[in-house]
């Protein structure tokens, strides 16, 4: 392997893979490679054997549960905005005719207990049981504020500037209560703790406007879509893409030792006594253990189910926010679930995921509110991972390690780190101003 590299991508979990799929289509030499015979890595989908296997040890799954080939679960399960940055990164590279997306039926947000329809609308702030008759008038008139507002067109900040005043101001400003506010900024605005209260607004108005409008793409209830047959579509159709550019793949490469020069740059990667040379290393923080630390923990759920969640008006694909507040906890707890309707599960059963940070030493007591609203399951499995973030300095050696997946059960803050990572890899933001509806008319979503 005497030729160089620009980048060498080491594990392909679905970061690694849309930004080994984005650098070779700039034109860059990209090698990626993984240490498992499967893509994925940390975010592939299992069928059931390999689910049983990694849960449940030797034994076999039962035979109640159907076929198990027809199970498609994601490790790292998330939905994505219709109109979000991550759709736009499909449209721009084109990798949307490797997949077939469909909506997802449902956005739930809990609140005292019981668990409702995310009001994304002035019209259906009127309608929302999450608030009473004088709250409502008052969150209509914010919610019709966001909708309207225009960041070029000053006519339309009612002599606000929202890059200074706090979102803690502007919803003062509509006199809207904590309950209200609580399931804007976590449910609405997806933030995950709360100190967005105390930053400029216009982030938390952005992200409003975002699901409104995500939302008013389809008929459905959620502003979300998925991909048939689960994320683990999504590393593969990146990989496609990589290739056609020129990209090499190779699985089943042991070790990934990743080579230092003198002063602590990166000048390639061993794999099996050949050295690949290159000038860039991209990778996940398992590749480069002594460059990350830990930051966190995950505690979540897997269930299979033979019902929809209890409460979410049938639906057979769904999210449901519990913010922190509302369960007395500092991170919010997030429920997914999937069914056959996206081709994840046989007929009749659903894949269903509580997720949280975790915030004790016993993480599975932690998730016991969101179970509590699966009803009865066939089958449950528990898992805690930790979290790790990088620590290096990529201008001194030229490392570009990705963050762990957190709780989230969309994609926001996973695309936020792909599209900084590209930044600091090229020197360069990367172009997104594609025209969403000329696309959604070609596509099958
Ligand atoms: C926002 O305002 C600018 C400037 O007035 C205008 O050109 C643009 O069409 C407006 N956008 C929307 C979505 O109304
Ligand atoms: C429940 O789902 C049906 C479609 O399946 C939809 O027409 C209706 O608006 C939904 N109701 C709520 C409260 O979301």
């Amino acid at each position: 392997m005497d030729e160089e590299y620009d980048v060498i991508v080491l594990g392909t979990g679905l970061k690694e893979c849309i930004l080994s799929g984005l650098l070779s289509v700039d034109g860059l030499k990209v090698l990626h490679m993984d240490r498992n015979d499967y893509y994925g890595g940390e975010s592939a989908s299992l069928n059931l054997i390999q689910l049983w296997k990694r849960f449940r040890g030797a034994d076999a799954p039962p035979a109640s549960l159907g076929s198990s080939r027809d199970y498609n679960v994601d490790m790292i399960p998330k939905f994505m905005m219709a109109n979000g940055v991550l759709v736009r990164v499909l449209i721009h590279t084109d990798v949307t005719k490797y997949l077939s997306f469909k909506a997802v039926d449902g956005g739930f947000v809990y609140n005292k207990q019981k668990v409702h329809k995310v009001p994304a609308t002035d019209m259906e702030a009127l309608k929302s049981p999450l608030m009473g008759i004088f709250e409502k008038r008052r969150a209509r008139k914010f919610f019709i504020y966001v909708q309207d507002y225009n960041e070029s067109d000053p006519k339309t900040h009612e002599g606000l500037d929202l890059t200074r005043v706090t979102t803690k101001e502007l919803i003062a400003k509509y006199g809207l209560d904590d309950n209200t506010i609580d399931f804007i900024g976590h449910a609405l605005a997806l933030h995950r703790d709360d100190r967005y209260l105390n930053e400029p607004a216009i982030d938390t108005v952005k992200r409003m406007k975002l699901y409104a409008e995500s939302l008013a793409r389809f008929q459905g209830g959620s502003p979300y879509i998925y991909p048939l047959y689960g994320l683990g579509e999504l590393p593969q159709a990146f990989a496609r893409l990589s290739a056609v550019y020129g990209g090499t793949y190779m699985l089943n490469k042991p070790e990934c030792k990743v080579e230092f020069d003198g002063e602590g740059k990166v000048v390639g990667v061993t794999s099996e006594g050949e050295t690949a040379k290159c000038k860039k290393v991209v990778c996940d923080p398992s590749y480069l253990p002594g460059k990350v630390r830990k930051v966190g923990k995950v505690a979540r759920a897997i269930a299979i189910m033979s019902h929809p969640i209890p409460n979410t008006n049938d639906s057979h694909s769904v999210q449901v926010i519990l913010p922190q507040k509302q369960l007395g906890r500092k991170s919010d707890m997030y429920l997914f679930c999937c069914s056959y309707s996206h081709n994840v599960a046989p007929k009749g059963k659903f894949i269903a995921f509580v997720s949280t940070e975790a915030e004790t030493d016993n993480p599975q007591v932690e998730l016991k509110p969101g179970i509590d609203l699966l009803g009865p399951v066939d089958e449950i499995f528990f898992e805690n991972y930790d979290r790790y973030e990088p620590v290096n300095e990529p201008s001194l050696d030229n490392c570009f390690i990705s963050a762990s997946y957190d709780a989230t059960t969309h994609f926001e803050s996973t695309v936020t780190d792909v599209l900084n990572m590209y930044t600091m890899i090229t020197g360069k933001n990367l172009d997104l101003s594609v025209d969403l509806s000329a696309a959604s008319a070609a596509e099958e979503y």
